[in-house]
């Protein structure tokens, strides 16, 4: 079978995704399960700071018997211009599983291609799906299968939000997207199954029983901050733009979160917020998801 991997949400089918849920689910009730990964290493590259992604990943692989290795793209040879390719064909004869942070999609798809093993994203300048994983398993637990939902995205349309409207198109919900000018969906991703650009945050969140936002400057955008902070000021996701969603609307963040800039510290602290549960998500939709990629029967999980 050629081999896996998961640079965005498209790689994988809708089946595929639903059974990786399945999986976390499972895993999640029964968290340590050490035969599942028994003697397999994790390879993790970062190029950028991380707290959730590299505990998570790490953490999933201990659970389940297995071992990850944390290396800064500082400290290794890529760091130094090794090439990719080389550093893939490299690591894959050893690693039975890649993991790279940088942010570069294009350099991800580049060490999958010279790669004998699964390479998950763990965040891109353009993607971040492994969180979605978990946004979708935490929604799901809390509200019934996402299909037919909407779902809002307040602030910039980033790499969450990119694969956001990857998950809408794919499995059939509505993401409905209020971004300042400058800062929208590409126009490919504008115009997926069930994803639209609307022209305020209120028109994003009515009808919506999720609201989803992110940090105005992403990693690498910093000297972009000041300039950021003015376009965005009126995206915050206050109590009164919460009031304009479903009553029972969720909140969810990927964090980190600066409160008093994208979110409002009473909504992210407030009753409707399930971060906290997101964030624990990370750890089990991973382990569906490195378990799928490793060909772990769905079977052999208690
Ligand atoms: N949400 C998320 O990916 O967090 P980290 O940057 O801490 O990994
Ligand atoms: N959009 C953010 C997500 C961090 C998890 C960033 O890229 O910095």
């Amino acid at each position: 079978m050629n081999t896996r991997h998961y640079l965005d949400i498209p790689d994988l089918s809708a089946e595929e995704t639903r059974a990786i849920l399945r999986r976390a689910r499972a895993l999640k009730t029964r968290p340590v399960q050490p035969g599942l990964l028994a003697g397999r290493s994790l390879a993790m590259i970062f190029a950028k700071s991380s707290t959730r992604t590299r505990v998570s990943f790490e953490i999933a692989m201990t659970q389940m018997g297995g071992h990850a290795l944390f290396l800064s793209s500082r400290d290794t040879q890529l760091g130094r211009g090794e090439p990719i390719a080389d550093t893939a064909r490299v690591i894959s004869r050893m690693a039975d599983c890649v993991m790279i942070r940088n942010d570069s999609q294009a350099d991800q798809a580049e060490f999958a291609a010279h790669s004998r093993v699964p390479v998950i994203n763990g965040l891109s300048e353009l993607a971040h799906p492994c969180q979605i994983l978990a946004d979708v398993l935490t929604f799901e637990e809390h509200r019934g299968p996402i299909g037919g939902h909407r779902v809002a995205w307040v602030g910039d349309a980033n790499n969450v939000c990119n694969s956001w409207a990857r998950a809408a198109a794919l499995l059939g919900f509505e993401l409905a997207v209020a971004s300042p000018p400058g800062y929208a969906l590409g126009a490919e991703l504008a115009g997926l199954d069930g994803v639209s650009q609307v022209d305020s945050p209120a028109a994003a969140v009515a009808g919506a029983t999720l609201v989803v936002t992110d940090v105005w400057s992403s990693m690498g955008q910093e000297a972009e901050s000041a300039r950021r902070a003015e376009a965005f000021a009126s995206y915050q996701v206050d109590a009164a733009l919460m009031a304009q969603a479903q009553p029972d609307a969720l909140f969810m963040h990927c964090l980190p979160a600066h409160r008093g800039e994208e979110v409002a510290g009473a909504v992210i602290d407030g009753a409707q917020s399930v971060v906290w549960d997101e964030a624990e998500n990370r750890l089990h939709a991973q382990k569906g998801l490195l378990s799928f990629l490793l060909e772990v029967p769905e079977g052999a999980i208690e």
